[in-house]
């Protein structure tokens, strides 16, 4: 397709659109597709194409052999993460994607379930009517719960997974600041922010080993991801070795902790501030569950609260803003990319495109009914990227999020307290600021 084509206006001489990107990224995003189809703007020196037109965006994400993980955004995280599934390179990704596909075969959904289920009850126990609780931090507080036991069945001792929130907290804010950094020279200064990062990465990096050594000490004796990626072989019997053992581990551990966190913490935001859609919500809830936690086979009933997580993770995508790089020369949208070329996509600017979305700053779940939004190009809802590389978990995250959901909404209703101002917080992922809640006991 031939489309429109314009540099981003108000790049500073050496650092470029750094300002924009740090301080007030969402706005900027959605400045962009007013401007052309595929769009230039700069991090530092360097130039940066983000297609803007669902379909461009479709086509550059199909192309994951062309635009291959690789960027900022993928240079900082594999220097925490390593080379795992999310940020290998192509020619590694077909040989660990069948090693880690069993553990996503939906025939163990209903075992995760039950570990979703189980969270719940745990981390909202001591719950009490009239606490005050942070909303963000009970979300993350139920996914680190939800990801050490879908994970590596209970295999991580009680202090780590405590400490597992703060760990992720301090990666993902500091994270964010090294790949906007238009100079690496910062980053290796000796500052308490660097420290603390370099603690917490070790921190990570050792829980990771301590639970691979405890199943490979324990074999056949678990259900869990951690098991499946331990017996999985490829056609020529090879598995995965130790390194990229621990690369998935880690990979695994963030992707499921704080992504489908920040997604329920948007959730919540919005149906405190929709309260029609929270008394549906509750009606639902009531209608499916009589006041207990949900289970796998109360999934086809709970339509409205897969809906509102639909529809929170249009309005406020976990991974909003990514990079690729050309790995040789090409074009897109009729336009020349020189091999080496910076590339980066953005569900969130997508997903708020005028073009495509009736009142798209609105919070609408109806709009996911049948029949209302099937005419959307396929690059128009992206949430969990497309193509070859799109998210392993799409499913089984859709299915933890609204087992959550709708088990809150059964026995708690959480009012956020007056004077509450929430603001969205874009680093690695797209969170809420605090959400500070009073519970009410349903
Ligand atoms: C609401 C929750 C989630 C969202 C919004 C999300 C989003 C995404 C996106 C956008 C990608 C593609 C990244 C790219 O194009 O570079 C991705 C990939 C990935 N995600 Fe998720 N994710 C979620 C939950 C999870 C969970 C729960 C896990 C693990 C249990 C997970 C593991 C992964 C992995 C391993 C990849 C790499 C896939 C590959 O390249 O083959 N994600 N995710």
């Amino acid at each position: 397709m031939v489309c429109t084509f314009a540099k981003a206006p108000h790049a500073l001489p050496l650092a470029g659109h750094v300002v924009q990107l740090g301080a007030r990224p969402l706005d900027f995003l959605h400045t962009l597709p007013e401007l052309a189809d595929l769009v230039e703007l700069r991090v530092g020196r360097a130039p940066v194409l983000i297609p803007t037109h669902p379909d461009l965006v479709w086509q550059f994400l199909r192309e994951s052999r062309t635009f291959d993980k690789g960027g900022p955004v993928f240079e900082k995280v594999r220097t925490l993460l390593g080379n795992g599934l999310a940020n290998c390179m192509h020619e590694d990704h077909k040989h660990q994607r069948r090693l880690m596909n069993p553990g996503f075969n939906p025939r163990h959904f209903e075992g995760y379930a039950q570990a979703i289920s189980d969270s719940v009850d745990e981390v909202t126990g001591p719950w009490r009517h009239g606490m005050q609780v942070q909303a963000t931090d009970a979300m993350i507080a139920i996914t680190t719960r939800v990801a050490t036991k879908t994970l590596a069945s209970d295999a991580i001792a009680e202090q780590d997974v405590r400490t597992l929130p703060e760990l992720f907290g301090i990666l993902n804010r500091t994270t964010y600041r090294r790949v906007v950094a238009p100079f690496g020279v910062m980053e290796k200064l000796p500052t308490r922010a660097n420290q603390r990062y370099l603690q917490a990465r070790s921190r990570l990096w050792r829980i990771a080993d301590s639970v691979i050594a405890h199943h490979r000490a324990h074999p056949g004796q678990h259900e869990d991801l951690l098991s499946r990626m331990l017996e999985a072989r490829d056609p020529q019997g090879e598995g995965l070795t130790e390194q990229e053992l621990r690369d998935e581990v880690l990979i695994l551990f963030t992707g499921e902790v704080e992504t489908i966190g920040s997604a329920l913490s948007w959730a919540f935001y919005m149906i405190a501030m929709h309260p029609e859609v929270e008394d549906a919500l509750q009606r639902e809830a009531d209608q499916v569950l009589s006041g207990r936690v949900a289970r796998f086979e109360d999934l086809p009933k709970l339509k409205l609260a897969a809906r509102v997580m639909t529809e929170s993770v249009r309005m406020w995508p976990p991974v909003w803003l990514i990079t690729r790089e050309a790995t040789h020369e090409t074009e897109l949208g009729g336009r020349n990319v020189p091999q080496g070329s910076i590339l980066a996509y953005s569900p969130y600017m997508v997903h708020r495109h005028p073009g495509y979305y009736e009142r798209p700053h609105s919070f609408d779940p109806d709009r996911w009914l049948p029949g209302r939004h099937e005419h959307l190009p396929r690059g128009a809802f992206i949430p969990f990227g497309a193509g070859s590389r799109i998210c392993i978990a799409e499913q089984f995250a859709m299915l933890e999020a609204t087992i959550i959901l709708a088990s809150l909404c059964a026995r708690w209703k959480l009012e956020p307290l007056a004077g509450a101002k929430v603001r969205p917080v874009p680093r690695m992922l797209l969170r809420p600021s605090s959400l500070p809640v009073r519970l009410t006991e349903r």
